[in-house]
């Protein structure tokens, strides 16, 4: 529906391979159904401990699993991410640096991945999650070490190394809080404005959009935050849409009937704003591998199908928001 209504992609995340995931035959054949998703994003296999285990060692392997599956089966990859607070190795973690040796080391991993996958990547996550709720840049390794100056170096490396490849490889800022105005979305929206000035390349952001039952923003809200990236040129796309129950229990019809609800605006907002908003993500389509429950002691039901894959009404509240607009 996404692809034919609007020629947006509507995919998910999936935690595979090395998972159960990857040997559930119920789970592959939803995944691989081209009906249901026309995008796949690597939930963990392409991050920094996956793909750069040793200084300068590079395993592929998981990331070309996940290309090669989306490919056989007509699906585009949204490679996700280059440069994060979360989940790089221990060599970089426990590492003693200056701001010179951290700043080879985040260009020789963007170097390689962008060039090693090329525009089998539709686009690159270059940079997740750098704000804090008050706008300031959040603590992490590259920020504490580098400074400030990181963000622009990570996005004009992801840029260098596009151009090496000559494809059109789209390079996005991704992170959560950018759903609805408010001080963090001003702050992303001057780092784009900032990237811009500098002449440095910057194709879109990613709403995260991880919600809760009940506590969405409204409509209007999300149509207004990504009016205002699109209004400086950049695209946007709803990249990790779920939508959790804070307590249990979460298959009851009103909460379903609310999740469902939820979900149709979130979308309804991505359709409303034009074809700029490129495509939904669901992080994680069922509940029976969600990363909530874990994250979020007694907190899951966030995601479209349920523990044993059934199809829950927030399903085809997504197909009705698309056809709707
Ligand atoms: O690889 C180990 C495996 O060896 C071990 O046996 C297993 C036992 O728990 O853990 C495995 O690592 C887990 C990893 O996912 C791979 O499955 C980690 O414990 C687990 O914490 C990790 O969670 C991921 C999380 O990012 C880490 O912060 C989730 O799957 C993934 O969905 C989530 O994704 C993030 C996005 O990248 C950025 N935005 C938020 C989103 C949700 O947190």
């Amino acid at each position: 529906l996404a692809r034919d209504n609007g020629k947006l992609w509507f995919g998910t995340a999936a935690d595979i391979p090395g998972t159960a995931e990857q040997t559930d035959k119920d789970y592959l054949r939803i995944l691989t159904n081209p009906k249901n998703f026309g995008e796949i994003t690597p939930a963990n296999m392409m991050k920094f401990m996956y793909t750069e285990p040793q200084q300068n060692v590079f395993n592929f392997t998981g990331g070309d699993y996940v290309l090669n599956l989306a490919e056989k089966n007509g699906m585009r990859v949204r490679c996700h991410n280059l440069v994060w607070s979360s989940q790089i190795s221990d060599w970089v973690t426990s590492g003693t640096w200056t701001a010179a040796t951290l700043t080879a080391v985040m260009k020789n991993h963007i170097y390689n991945l962008v060039t090693h996958w090329g525009n089998r990547c539709y686009s690159w996550d270059v940079v997740n999650e750098a704000l804090n709720g008050d706008g300031t840049f959040s603590s992490s390794i590259w920020h504490d070490t580098i400074g400030p100056e990181y963000f622009f170096l990570a996005f004009q490396f992801a840029q260098e190394a596009v151009k090496k490849t000559g494809k059109d490889i789209k390079l996005y800022y991704n992170d959560y809080g950018l759903e609805s105005p408010g001080t963090k979305t001003t702050a992303a929206y001057n780092l784009v404005k900032e990237l811009q000035a500098r002449k440095i390349q910057i194709d879109g952001v990613g709403l995260e959009s991880h919600f809760k039952v009940g506590g969405t923003p409204s409509v209007a809200a999300q149509v207004t935050a990504k009016k205002e990236f699109l209004d400086l040129g950049v695209d946007v796309a709803i990249t990790e849409l779920d939508v959790r129950f804070v307590a249990a229990p979460y298959y009851t019809a009103a909460g379903e009937a609310t999740q469902a609800q939820n979900y149709y605006d979130s979308v309804a907002s991505c359709m409303q704003v034009g074809r700029r908003c490129r495509g939904i993500t669901v992080w994680d389509f069922d509940d029976k591998y969600s990363w909530v429950p874990s994250a979020f002691t007694g907190q899951g039901g966030a995601d479209i199908y349920n523990e044993t894959l059934q199809r829950k009404p927030a399903y085809y509240a997504i197909a009705e928001a698309i056809t709707d607009v």
